[in-house]
């Protein structure tokens, strides 16, 4: 499909709150491409210890060049920004936000649903019927090889991102501007090829978040931006909105922004909303200075359960 030039974006905007009654009143169609990451219904809470790792001639672990080094925890995940990750009726929880989606996404939008294999089935069953089983189009692996690694069975190293168009057969697909991956046997291709590397299939390769690189915010279950930067350049337009209503640390916003899309961030989490904050507050719009009130306001307070942030 071709792409349009680049347009004046809205604003960039977070939200605080439950994402249902914000996405209730946005416009129908208005939203060209959705990313979300809702809670996977592990059963648990989510939430990382804070770790800190000092060089110590005595410590437990051997890092680069043989130095040794010690990790000291300087939270415990009962205190760091987290999730409860259970629900009763996962799917009744989920299945109005994603009619909403629906409803919103313009005629050529997608919705991009990031889970895992817990709750993979369920969810496409779900979304087939919302969307319609023609507008699904791809289930996206993104394999990642980090962490412990089970011994009674496989380990378990990937998420799946289903994504379905709005219309099976009109929708945004960039795929020259994706970013292309080393062959596997550059000597079998030629030196231009193999310097050029390949588009990707819907197998993706990425790290996960390094615990202790510069991406990482310290909010539980953060995602790699470079995960979202490939949907957002190959799924949407240079201007376009992309709107994440389970947004945790606002790592759609980010990538948004870094590809010249806008975008409009939800979560309910005051801890994910204070990161967020933290995080996009170069590309949010500066607070406007309120003139001091002459008489009390006749109208009600605005509803708390969808706070606005204050930088709106
Ligand atoms: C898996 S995390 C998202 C992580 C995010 N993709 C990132 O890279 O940081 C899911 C988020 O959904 C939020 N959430 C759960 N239920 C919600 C609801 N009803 N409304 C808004 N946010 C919700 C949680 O607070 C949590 O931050």
């Amino acid at each position: 499909m071709k792409r349009k030039s680049a347009k004046s974006s809205p604003p960039n905007r977070l939200v605080l709150g439950d994402n249902l009654p914000v996405l209730q009143a946005m416009e129908t169609a208005s939203i060209p491409l959705i990313y979300v990451d809702p809670p996977f219904n592990t059963g648990r809470r989510q939430a990382r210890p804070r770790l800190k790792t000092i060089r110590d001639d005595a410590g437990d672990r051997t890092g680069f060049g043989g130095r040794r080094y010690r990790t000291t925890r300087l939270a415990e995940p009962a205190d760091t920004p987290g999730y409860l990750d259970r629900f009763d009726d996962f799917l009744g929880f989920l299945r109005p936000r994603l009619l909403e989606a629906h409803r919103i996404l313009t005629p050529t939008g997608s919705l991009f649903f990031h889970i895992d294999y817990r709750e993979v089935h369920y969810c496409k069953v779900l979304l087939d019927e919302i969307f319609g089983r023609a507008s699904f189009q791809n289930e996206i692996i993104w394999a990642y090889d980090y962490g412990a690694r089970a011994t009674k069975r496989w380990p378990a190293k990937h998420d799946n991102i289903l994504w379905y168009s709005k219309d099976p057969a009109h929708y945004t697909f960039n795929l020259s501007a994706s970013d292309r991956i080393p062959y596997m046997a550059p000597g079998l291709v030629g030196a231009a090829k193999a310097a050029r590397g390949k588009t990707p299939t819907d197998v993706w390769w990425h790290t996960i978040v390094s615990p202790t690189g510069k991406e990482k915010t310290g909010y539980a279950t953060q995602k790699p931006r470079g995960i979202l930067e490939r949907i957002i350049r190959v799924h949407s337009n240079p201007g376009d909105t992309v709107l994440d209503f389970f947004a945790g640390s606002g790592t759609t916003g980010e990538a948004a922004a870094r590809q010249g899309r806008s975008f409009l961030l939800i979560d309910e989490s005051p801890a994910a909303h204070a990161i967020m904050l933290k995080r996009l507050q170069p590309h949010l719009p500066k607070p406007v200075p309120r003139k001091p009130a002459l008489r009390k306001p006749k109208t009600t307070p605005a509803n708390p359960a969808v706070a606005s942030s204050p930088n709106l």
